[in-house]
């Protein structure tokens, strides 16, 4: 009988193309995927460490698999990625039910190791070392969409945030040759694909390694040059690396969607030094402004860190008072959460759990103000949609606008995927909803 297997992904987009790569891996050496995780025979946890929460997430589903797998002793179980990278030696004492423990960029290897676990009673262990060959450009995805594809450009980090762990588990930064990155591209366009994510850590801060003169709007310039490709996104975005001539690129290709997002942290200049994050409240404001000025509208998302070690009362305003300046389309918010081995765990100044979490709660009612009056603008206004799928609330349909607003509507699923006029009349923090008024091919 054919082996089935299924991946958990948990945590972010580049996690997402991770766990691709492994379900490409392990249907090559003639292994099924299932969507039930009941029918598998391996069952992979593609790993987060970015936070406490997401660890504790992994270990709660760890305990209810070690329940599973004590009537299914055969069952294979994977923990791959970040957290495993990060903290190998506490989940195995934990979760001694492992088979296979494996760091990020092992995709290529997963089925190997899936297979010396079956031929071993001990766990089988491969761990990513700054000394190993970069696998970038070895593997092949097996893509969950049929039009979107994420693409890595670079992986890893060098910079050295204070709070972020992703150093230590996806290794220092590396990029890939634009030639490779366009050449996969264009095999992707071939294949029907035509929203590309570019990936990366820091993904504006790209330099060809072959061609130090190809920056990342070089880049996304000759991306855009390829025909087919009808969306480019990009992931996440270093704010001093925001170039002029990012801007320009962004500014005079429609394909290139207009939304970046560019991780703040604090509003607060003591913070952001304490943080490491290498510019001031004022330099990040400055960047805003070059996008606000540019005479294509951006939208512009957020990621902000409350409660961080020694962040006074006054530290959490500015930060209230840089979302009020800025006016994000949207925000993502975390309770500060202490790593393992970053340089912030010798900060002092502690913020008690409870004050952390009203300073959430007032951060993201202040947002959910912002984000409600600014998608009130749009009552009225026909916007372009592709259509990503079905929704879950009453209307049937929902995708997004090149600028990353979620829009819901009524229509047949056969849109999915398609681009679409939807006239917008209602609204919420997080989405609007329309009416359908048009399609790609007519009305
Ligand atoms: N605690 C809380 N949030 C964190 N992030 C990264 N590390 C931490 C941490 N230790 C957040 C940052 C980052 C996002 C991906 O996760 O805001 O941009």
């Amino acid at each position: 009988m054919t082996p089935k297997f299924m991946i958990e992904t948990f945590g972010c987009q580049m996690n997402e193309l991770d766990s691709e790569k492994i379900a490409a891996n392990l249907r090559k050496s003639g292994m099924e995927p299932v969507a039930d995780p009941a029918q598998a025979d391996i069952l992979i946890l593609n790993t987060c460490s970015v936070r406490e929460k997401a660890v504790q997430k992994i270990y709660a589903r760890l305990g209810e698999i070690k329940r599973h797998k004590a009537q299914r002793p055969d069952l294979i179980v994977g923990v791959v990625g970040c957290m495993a990278q990060l903290e190998r030696d506490k989940i195995l004492k934990k979760a001694p039910l492992v088979d296979v423990l494996a760091g990020p960029q092992k995709g290529h290897v997963i089925s190997e190791l899936v297979k010396r676990s079956t031929l071993t009673r001990a766990p089988v262990i491969e761990l990513r070392r700054e000394s190993d060959p970069d696998p970038l450009e070895i593997g092949d995805f097996a893509r969950g969409n049929s039009w979107r594809a994420g693409v890595t450009i670079s992986e890893g980090c060098s910079r050295q945030c204070a709070f972020c762990v992703v150093p230590l588990t996806r290794g220092k930064e590396r990029n890939r040759e634009s030639s490779n990155i366009l050449r996969e591209i264009e095999g992707l366009v071939a294949r029907g694909y035509f929203e590309i994510i570019l990936l990366g850590q820091t993904v504006n801060s790209y330099r060809d390694p072959a061609a130090d003169n190809l920056g990342f709007a070089g880049l996304l310039r000759r991306i855009s040059e390829i025909e087919g490709v009808k969306r480019i996104r990009f992931t996440s975005s270093y704010p001093a690396d925001f170039s002029d001539e990012l801007r320009e690129v962004m500014v005079s290709r429609p394909s290139v969607c207009n939304h970046i997002h560019l991780p703040v942290q604090s509003g607060s200049n003591k913070i952001l030094r304490a943080m490491r994050r290498g510019y001031t409240r004022e330099q990040y404001l400055e960047i805003i402004g070059k996008i606000r000025n540019a005479s294509r509208a951006i939208a512009i998302s957020t990621d902000i860190i409350v409660g961080y070690p020694g962040e006074s009362e006054k530290d959490f305003e500015d930060t209230l008072s840089l979302i009020d300046e800025v006016q994000y389309d949207s925000a993502f918010s975390f309770k500060y959460s202490p790593r393992p081995n970053t340089a912030a765990l010798k900060l002092t100044g502690e913020i008690p759990g409870e004050e952390k979490g009203r300073r959430l709660e007032l951060l993201q009612e202040r947002q959910k103000l912002i984000q409600y009056t600014n998608n009130a603008t749009y009552i009225g206004q026909t916007v372009e949609v592709l259509v990503e799928g079905r929704a879950r609330s009453r209307v049937r349909l929902t995708g997004r606008t090149s600028n990353n607003k979620i829009v819901n509507f009524d229509g047949p699923e056969s849109l999915i995927g398609r681009f679409v006029f939807v006239e917008i009349s209602g609204f919420s923090p997080n989405s609007l909803k329309g009416i359908l008024i048009g399609t790609d091919q007519g009305v």
